[in-house]
């Protein structure tokens, strides 16, 4: 499993972290044009000053550079510059830039070692952790990738202080996500911190981030290729999430306000199922009641989906099996189980029902 080095300042340990782990002082730096104009000229510095070689790359700060023609272009760049196998790659930016450098260093030269330097709250705690890596397809997200390790995560939360409002949330609804699949505890500490931690402030942010890729990384090394349906119990929250993006046509929402209000849905369809009770319900919905959600449009528009239409996105999407829909469902507070067989429309129709009477 990747080693994962919660913090500030990062950048002055390259040196130290990447002869700890064998890494050559040969990177690849890879940004988008944010974190490029952000945090690009104190991390390529850092890089110089300790002695590293670099070639810096840069893509604009959108999903659609998660793409075979960027892959392409990125390819070219690297030829052209002599790179070779025995390079690195260096990932500065958020899930996009995250996902984009894993599957650039897993396929050039037959794959390179990636290290994700993660700076969002989702790529921090979701996504840079796992190494799945993907770029998208016209036909569907994410289809077009590999599993590819990286050797080192490095997180650095105070680069989390120029990140909107409305990142944060999104990330927090991966966070809070973990408290309820694994661990009750955290749950409890997202609960009194909730403002601190959306706020950036540290301990509690540090805290919030390491919990969650902690939890992450456990899942994910116990169940690497998904086959006992523990890594399954990280889409909590999932089915109803992807049924409304795709709804949405993947704009005017981020996954993470899908996530917060699929979990919500999520909450009320294990309670239908009598499988928590309405203590855990109600103290479930309070924290998520916590999000801004992010925009009132976000939730306006969850509360005018037609359930019914909501159903029939989610069977649309990619993660059904044999086109039943799987749920992921809690057991309590902090356990999280895959619920073995389908659940009738009528019950999962009423839960949607229940979370847009309560949002
Ligand atoms: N590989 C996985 O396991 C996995 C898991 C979840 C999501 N993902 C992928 O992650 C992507 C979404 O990631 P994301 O939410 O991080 O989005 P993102 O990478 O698009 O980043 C969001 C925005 O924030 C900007 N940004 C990044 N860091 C910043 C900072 N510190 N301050 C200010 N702005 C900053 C970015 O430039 C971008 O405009 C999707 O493509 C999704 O498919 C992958
Ligand atoms: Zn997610």
């Amino acid at each position: 499993m990747s080693e994962i080095i919660v913090s500030t300042p990062v950048r002055n340990r390259f040196e130290e972290l990447f002869h700890n782990h064998n890494l050559a002082k040969k990177t690849v730096a890879l940004f988008d044009e944010n974190t490029r104009e952000l945090f690009g000229n104190e991390i390529l510095d850092a890089l110089n000053l300790q002695g590293f070689s670099v070639f810096e790359l840069v893509v604009p700060a959108r999903e659609t550079s998660k793409s075979f023609r960027t892959a392409y272009r990125l390819y070219t760049q690297l030829i052209e510059a002599d790179v070779d196998r025995s390079w690195n790659l260096l990932a500065v930016g958020g899930g996009v830039v995250g996902d984009l450098g894993g599957y650039i260093a897993a396929s050039y030269y037959r794959g390179i070692p990636v290290i994700q330097l993660p700076t969002t709250l989702l790529a921090m705690t979701d996504s840079s952790i796992g190494g799945k890596v993907a770029i998208n397809h016209p036909l569907g997200k994410n289809l077009i990738g590999f599993f590819h390790m990286p050797e080192l995560v490095l997180i650095d939360p105070a680069y989390l202080k120029s990140l909107p409002q409305r990142e944060v949330y999104a990330g927090m609804a991966e966070v809070v996500k973990y408290g309820f699949i694994a661990d009750a505890g955290f749950l409890d500490y997202i609960d009194r911190h909730f403002q601190d931690i959306v706020a950036i402030k540290d301990p509690f942010i540090s805290e919030a981030v390491r919990t969650s890729a902690a939890i992450k990384a456990d899942v994910v090394e116990k169940d690497f290729r998904e086959q006992s349906g523990l890594r399954a119990t990280l889409n909590f929250g999932h089915t109803f999430a992807h049924g409304l993006e795709k709804l949405a046509d993947y704009r005017h929402i981020r996954h993470g306000e899908a996530v917060a209000l699929g979990m919500v849905c999520a909450l009320h369809l294990s309670r239908r199922l009598e499988t928590i009770s309405d203590d855990d319900l109600e103290r479930g919905l309070a924290i998520l009641n916590k999000f801004r959600l992010s925009t009132r449009m976000v939730k306006k528009r969850f509360k005018d989906v037609l359930a019914t239409a909501l159903l029939e996105s989610m069977h649309s999407d990619k993660k059904k099996v044999d086109k039943q829909l799987r749920f992921v469902l809690l057991e309590k507070l902090g356990k999280a189980y895959l619920h073995p067989e389908p659940i009738e429309s009528n019950i999962v129709i009423a839960a949607i029902e229940d979370a847009k009477g309560r949002c």
